[in-house]
């Protein structure tokens, strides 16, 4: 039986599970080497000395190796969950008690709690904040903006006991901030689009040694996981709809495809349609892929991108799983309403009755990989950290020459993070000869 471990620095689900949490978390580290040599660095020269930093991050155990590293740089870190499904109790717990880092993410966690935390970290006054998803930034910008009603009301609530000049305190204070992944960055160039983005933001996602790898290699693969983790379905032999052939989409497409399905994609973009269709996979309308699949995995970024009108036309035991950010690609909602149900059939797996048939969808339509599995391997993490405690001390280094925008990480940094990851797995390449450089950089040479 385990107890929440609601204190004033912190609220987990049970300090007891440290030890397990520190286990796995050592496990993980051993795959981080760029990130154990910014840790190193950062040790030695306390780039975010005296920072408050807040971070709204899927808490898993790579995580918690950034966050100890941004504490080894000097920051007074505080760490929310970035979803309801993705904590891994675990990892909080030895955060807490080994680090003293304050936690506020508890697995499983309801809306109300998820925005309490969101409130707990906004709380600790940030001088940068670290999204994913932008959840803090959004919930600032609402402040900044004075549209308290579109605030949850845990932080609306908070909010309204605070003087007009500490509300614009609180913002005023963010120096800059970081955002991981493609949705977080699209809200963020929309609010930058329409002049309202109050400090700069650095786009980790937009990095190479991110979104290359990170959002194809990392989604692929744990999604995957996760689809395998609830359901044990045989992947052979089956059809997978893929809707999406963006980064996460191909990456996950390759690893179906590699385990045995057939591979359907649906795309609304043509180039990217017309690369699916030479990368081999069949293209279709999501209306017939419908008819076709056993299971279909959203890794769009949008909205109700399968409909009931598609979920009527599905065949009987049709898996749905979504890997996208949020949990609005599968339109529940409209499930709820068309279909009787849900009937919990296994952990992670609710059925539903619609017109005869059962559907049976994954994880709430949430981050299938995160939900129910371990989220991505360590070893992918830690470009994306590694990006993430660079774009902190960028921020902290040169807040005041970067505008209210949103910027990528300077391209000789994300460069190194490739270096140092190669030399790590002991890989060598090779290096131009004078003579190439020349060659390279001239224009008088032809046939
Ligand atoms: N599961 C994870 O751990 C994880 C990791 C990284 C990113 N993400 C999230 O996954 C989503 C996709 O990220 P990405 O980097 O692949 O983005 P991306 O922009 O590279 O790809 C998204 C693709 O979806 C397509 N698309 C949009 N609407 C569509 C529709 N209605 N039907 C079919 N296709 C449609 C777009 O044309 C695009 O090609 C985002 O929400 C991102 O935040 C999840």
């Amino acid at each position: 039986m385990t107890t929440t471990a609601r204190t004033a620095a912190s609220d987990i689900k049970d300090l007891a599970l440290a030890p397990e949490g520190r286990r796995r978390t050592e496990w993980a580290e051993r795959s981080m080497p760029v990130l154990r040599l910014i840790r190193e660095r950062f040790t030695r020269e306390r780039p975010l000395q005296a920072r408050r930093l807040s971070a709204c991050l899927h808490v898993t155990t790579e995580t918690a190796n950034l966050a100890v590293t941004l504490q080894a740089g000097g920051a007074d870190v505080v760490l929310c969950a970035s979803n309801p499904l993705s904590t891994q109790d675990d990892v909080a717990a030895h955060l807490v008690k080994d680090h003293g880092i304050k936690v506020f993410a508890i697995k499983g966690e309801d809306h109300t709690t998820y925005y309490e935390h969101i409130r707990a970290a906004l709380a600790h006054r940030p001088d940068v904040t670290m999204d994913d998803g932008a959840d803090l930034v959004g919930a600032l910008h609402m402040i900044a903006l004075n549209r308290l009603d579109d605030l949850a009301p845990p932080v609306r609530r908070w909010i309204e006991t605070l003087s007009g000049a500490d509300r614009q305190a609180l913002v005023a204070g963010v120096i800059g901030s970081t955002e991981e992944t493609t949705t977080g960055v699209i809200r963020l160039k929309a609010m930058a689009r329409d002049g309202v983005l109050q400090f700069p933001v650095i786009a980790v996602n937009d990095s190479d040694t991110k979104h290359l790898f990170d959002n194809r290699y990392g989604t692929g693969q744990s999604t995957l996981d996760g689809i395998l983790r609830a359901t044990n379905l045989l992947v052979a032999g089956s059809t997978v709809v893929v809707a999406g052939y963006g980064w996460c989409g191909r990456g996950f497409a390759l690893r179906a495809r590699g385990a045995g399905a057939n591979v359907i994609v649906t795309e609304i973009d043509p180039l990217k349609a017309l690369e699916a269709q030479m990368d081999g996979y069949r293209v279709a309308p999501m209306a017939e892929a419908a008819r076709l699949g056993d299971v279909f995995v959203t890794l769009t970024g949008n909205t109700h991108v399968i409909r009931v009108e598609h979920m009527r036309a599905m065949k009987d035991g049709a898996v749905l799983a979504n890997s996208g950010h949020f949990n609005v690609e599968i339109d529940l909602d409209g499930l709820k309403q068309a279909a009787q149900g849900p009937t919990r059939v296994r952990e992670f797996v609710n059925e539903w009755r619609l017109g005869g048939k059962r559907l049976f969808v994954l994880a709430d339509g949430r981050l299938i990989n995160l939900a129910a599995a371990e989220g991505h391997p360590a070893s992918v993490m830690d470009m994306s950290f590694a990006n993430q405690a660079l774009a902190a001390e960028h921020v902290v280094r040169h807040a005041k020459q970067l505008g209210k925008d949103v910027h990528r990480i300077p391209r000789e940094l994300d460069a190194e993070i490739a270096r140092l990851k190669l030399a790590a797995m002991g890989v060598a390449i090779d290096t131009l000869t004078p003579e190439q450089q020349k060659y390279l950089t001239s224009w008088e040479m032809g046939t």
